[in-house]
């Protein structure tokens, strides 16, 4: 599905988005019938283990966008742009164009730089804002536009990220009064993290939802899935099985 399509969506039914970084997870998201796959940079903390999302960089995105978009027939595939790829206008126009040629629908960028997404937009380039709590630069993970001016300029960011031609914006960990007045006011779609249930759509990181960590519980997360216990109990089970020499049989022998 093509940006401008997305947002005809707005006010007619939710949009779904997901996160996915490999080639197999978007054929299941993609068949599924998910509107949008996000190759968001938490690729940093889900799969290559590092802390934060500050050490991602377009080598690693670009490869994973590649990956997903192998793997998507359908859905929109959004590559997010890594900290310090989008710093100017140049970098910004260079690296947005390496996404889109691995794979890329359209490109997300988190805060209000207006000269580069203004570039983005007028070049073509379809541009997913990314408003409320940023990680790429916030010093601690919490709820954004709680007191009144922050919440103006969240909402005024969102203004302006419209006009400038963003086709939609992620609005993470902002109150739902705050969310809902966003997406009455815009004509981009919003899609929500940890932003309550008015907005025109809704997206969660996919090893969050599916319960990839063990133990690991956000009040913003409903889990549909106990993977880790799934992978867990399937392992033990294949340790036991090689230990005791019921895997492989001779039914497995391949001559
Ligand atoms: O990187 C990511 O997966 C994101 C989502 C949390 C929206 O930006």
């Amino acid at each position: 599905m093509k940006a401008e399509e997305l947002k005809r969506l707005k006010g007619v039914r939710k949009v779904t988005m997901l996160s996915a970084y490999d080639y197999q997870t978007a054929m299941i998201l993609d068949k599924a019938g998910i509107d949008i796959i996000l190759v968001g940079d938490s690729l940093g903390v889900v799969v290559l283990g590092y802390e934060d999302t500050k050490q991602v960089t377009m080598a690693d995105m670009t490869r994973h966008v590649g990956a997903v978009a192998r793997g998507a027939k359908s859905a929109h595939v959004v590559g997010d742009m890594p900290i310090a790829s989008y710093d100017n206008v140049d970098d910004a126009l260079r690296n947005a164009q390496t996404l889109l040629d691995v794979g890329a629908d359209s490109v997300k960028l988190e805060g209000l730089n207006r000269s580069v997404i203004e570039a983005l937009t007028s070049s073509g380039v379809p541009v997913m804002g990314h408003l409320g709590l940023q990680p790429q630069t916030a010093e601690k993970i919490k709820v954004k536009g709680k007191k009144v001016d922050e919440a103006e300029r969240i909402y005024s960011e969102a203004k302006t990220l419209g006009s400038l031609g963003a086709y939609s914006m992620v609005l993470e960990c902002v109150p739902s009064k705050l969310a809902e007045k966003v997406t009455g006011g815009v004509e981009a779609i919003t899609l929500g993290i940890g932003a309550g249930p008015r907005c025109d759509g809704q997206v969660l990181i996919i090893n969050d939802m599916l319960g990839m960590k063990e133990g690991l519980k956000f009040k913003h997360v409903k889990l549909y899935a106990n993977l880790s216990q799934v992978i867990s109990d399937a392992v033990t089970r294949y340790i036991e099985d090689v230990e005791t020499g019921r895997f492989p049989g001779e039914e497995h022998a391949l001559g």
